[in-house]
């Protein structure tokens, strides 16, 4: 088993171009279903997740070639609509095939989605709004039977914003002749890009980004080309590791509007942040105050995907800070790593207390999930003498070659083989 080997007290300084972010590149791998014709997807980054996603569209028939970074897919050949527990179980994202499914063949069976174990994570709110779609959905041995013979529009009120339960939803209805709405839809970046990439085939979606996506059906797609957007949480992680280190680092081919709360949150604590023609600099003598109180929220506020990130700074910060997680229920499993560092941190249910301390010590650690095990490493980075990371196995589903990267820019971190 691969696992990190990092030295601390390292600045960080370079330049760094961010990925395509893996929770735009997943909805988007999943809507192809909807197309026959050829689509080329451009950036195409090596996260474990973009590649189960290919393997369940690969599975479904579709025919899926990487060159230099582009992924060229030919869905003309898909010609199943089942998704089997082995390959299901892998993501999260397994649960969007479920409206593209439902938009080609009307008929749809997949496996209980995977994904990281930050939660119970409930498809409730997907599957209420396929039955308000006239979906008949049958749930029994951890498989999801849907028939949508009668699928009809609706309006749809989504109980929570859920993103996963926005996009499966829109991807139902792009095909499904008629008007649908979806009311406290989901805002993220990621459901914007989808909507655009969608429109670019030829759907008739908008909306997306408000609370109120409208979705006129089209009788069908063409193929084409699309760049998704640079990844915010990776950005957001880089952001984080240099104000934790200390150091200047660039970072190019994010957009900075998708990153507002998490820059108010650091600029002038933690490290300072300037925008120049869409690049993002922060600086950081390393030595970040407290942030004082951290609330995640659905975007545009502080995304939960950088709430264990903060943490590991708030870890080393001067002084106290309390992060409130409220977006999942069970997402401070970082919390018992960080302390075997030297960390001074309280929980009482979804509260995090805080302590900044002088110092961290290198300990042997391991990551439970992703954001959690990337908020590890960052603190080995600071942390005095040696780290191992374990169970980075998490890490690869959401970064791509994350310790070359840290590497590059100055950070004593290299993947050793047990
Ligand atoms: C997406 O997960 C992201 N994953 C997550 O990123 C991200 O943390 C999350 O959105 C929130 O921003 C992908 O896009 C692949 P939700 P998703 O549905 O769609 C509850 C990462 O690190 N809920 O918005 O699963 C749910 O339990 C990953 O990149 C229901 O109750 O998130 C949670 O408490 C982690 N019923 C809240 O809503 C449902 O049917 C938000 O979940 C669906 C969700």
């Amino acid at each position: 088993m691969s696992k990190l080997l990092i030295r601390g007290g390292h600045k960080l300084c370079g330049e760094i171009n961010i990925t395509a972010a893996k929770n735009s590149y997943l909805p988007i791998l999943a809507s192809c279903v909807l197309c026959e014709d050829e689509i080329v997807l451009h950036n195409y980054p090596c996260y474990l997740d973009t590649k189960n996603m290919c393997e369940i569209l690969s599975s479904l028939g579709a025919k899926i070639k990487e060159t230099d970074h582009s992924l060229t897919i030919d869905p003309a050949s898909i010609n199943s609509f089942s998704i089997e527990s082995a390959l299901a179980g892998q993501v999260r994202s397994s649960i969007f095939m479920l409206g593209p499914l439902l938009g080609r063949f009307k008929k749809a069976k997949v496996a209980y989605p995977g994904g990281c174990e930050i939660g119970a994570r409930p498809i409730d709110i997907h599957l209420s709004g396929f039955r308000k779609l006239g979906v008949d959905i049958e749930e029994r041995h951890g498989y999801i039977y849907c028939d949508a013979k009668n699928i009809h529009p609706a309006t749809l009120l989504l109980e929570f914003p859920s993103v996963g339960a926005t996009e499966s939803l829109m991807m139902a209805s792009v095909l499904l002749k008629g008007e649908t709405k979806i009311y406290n839809a989901a805002r993220e970046p990621e459901i914007v890009d989808l909507q655009k990439f969608l429109n670019s085939l030829g759907a008739n979606i908008r909306g997306a980004g408000s609370g109120e996506i409208v979705i006129e059906g089209v009788e069908k797609l063409s193929g084409g080309e699309f760049t998704p957007i640079g990844d915010r949480i990776v950005a957001g992680t880089f952001m984080i590791a240099t104000a934790m280190c200390g150091g200047n680092v660039l970072l190019k081919g994010v957009k900075p509007e998708h990153l507002q709360a998490i820059i108010d949150k650091l600029d002038k604590t933690a490290c300072t942040i300037t925008i120049k023609n869409d690049k993002i600099k922060v600086q950081s003598d390393g030595h970040p105050l407290s942030l004082g109180k951290i609330e995640t929220a659905v975007y545009p506020g502080l995304p939960t995907d950088l709430q264990a990130q903060l943490m590991a700074l708030s870890c080393v910060c001067d002084g106290s800070t309390m992060i409130v997680e409220n977006v999942f229920e069970s997402r401070f499993k970082h919390v018992p790593e960080l302390i075997k560092m030297g960390a001074s941190v309280h929980i009482k249910d979804r509260v995090a207390l805080v302590k900044g301390v002088k110092h961290l010590y290198g300990a042997p650690v391991t990551g439970m999930e992703l954001r959690g095990t990337a908020s590890l490493v960052l603190a080995g980075l600071v942390a005095e003498g040696y780290t191992t990371v374990e169970g980075i196995k998490h890490l690869d589903r959401g970064y791509n070659n994350f310790e070359n990267d840290l590497q590059s820019l100055g950070g004593d971190i290299k993947r050793i083989d047990d």
